[in-house]
């Protein structure tokens, strides 16, 4: 990948933060791609590839995906023509080792920094149902109209398997000690903004594109 003149913007926060609600309104608005890593490898485990079978058992303790194999899972999506006019990165940097590999890469513009207590957390995470398609809905926040079913596809909804409180905790603690850590290194670069998560999500993505 060469350096180029896309606009890159990064979400980064705490699980449950809201990275994933706000990366699809920002891409509805903006029309960039979003790329999530956490999507790519739920893509890979349920398409049965070498990397989705590698992944799955760090991804079902709450564990981080080994660095190798994240890495190239996201530059491969970056060199997708949807990415070309902007990209909207969810999850990714998770590790020191990460972000050295994006900037070798590519060039951010901003940092959205989600920030949301820790207490909030797990009620948003353990609440939580998807479709297969990637819908998100929230039992308590954000239901659907017919209880368990997606209001676009229809289809039954599902619970991750690492949306339980034991893996929340011990996703919380890799964000504390792995993710966290590689903040400074945006700030140094002045181009972090900290957006306050706690609100609805059109709350929150008002404050978003008011720092944008
Ligand atoms: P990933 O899918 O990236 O999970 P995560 O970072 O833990 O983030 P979440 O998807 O849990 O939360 P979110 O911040 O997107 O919140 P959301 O908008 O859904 O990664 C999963 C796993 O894959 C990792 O644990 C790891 O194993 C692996 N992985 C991924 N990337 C990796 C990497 N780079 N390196 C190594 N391993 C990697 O919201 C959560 C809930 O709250 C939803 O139900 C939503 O409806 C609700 N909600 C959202 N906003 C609000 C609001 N404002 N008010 C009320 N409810 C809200």
């Amino acid at each position: 990948m060469a350096q180029s003149s896309r606009t890159g913007i990064m979400l980064i926060g705490a699980p449950g933060s809201g990275k994933g609600t706000q990366a699809k309104k920002l891409k509805e608005s903006l029309g960039y791609a979003h790329v999530s890593t956490g999507d790519l490898l739920r893509a890979a485990v349920k398409q049965g590839t070498e990397l989705g079978k590698q992944a799955k058992s760090f991804m079902d303790a709450g564990g981080l995906v080994p660095d190798e194999l994240v890495i190239g899972l996201l530059e491969e999506a970056l060199t997708k023509p949807e990415t070309q006019q902007g990209f909207i990165l969810d999850g990714f940097p998770r590790t020191a080792v990460q972000a050295e590999a994006l900037d070798a890469k590519v060039s951010l513009d901003k940092v959205i920094y989600m920030k949301v207590p820790f207490e909030l957390i797990e009620e948003r995470i353990t609440g939580r149902r998807m479709s297969k398609s990637g819908h998100v809905y929230h039992v308590k926040y954000n239901p659907p109209e017919t209880e368990g079913v997606c209001d676009v596809t229809g289809e039954e909804l599902y619970q991750r398997s690492d949306d339980t409180p034991e893996k929340v905790q011990e996703r919380l603690d890799k964000f504390v000690a792995e993710t966290q850590p590689v903040v400074p290194r945006y700030q140094a670069k002045g181009i972090v903004v900290e957006v306050d998560g706690v609100g609805t999500p059109d709350e929150v993505f008002v404050r978003i594109n008011a720092v944008l």
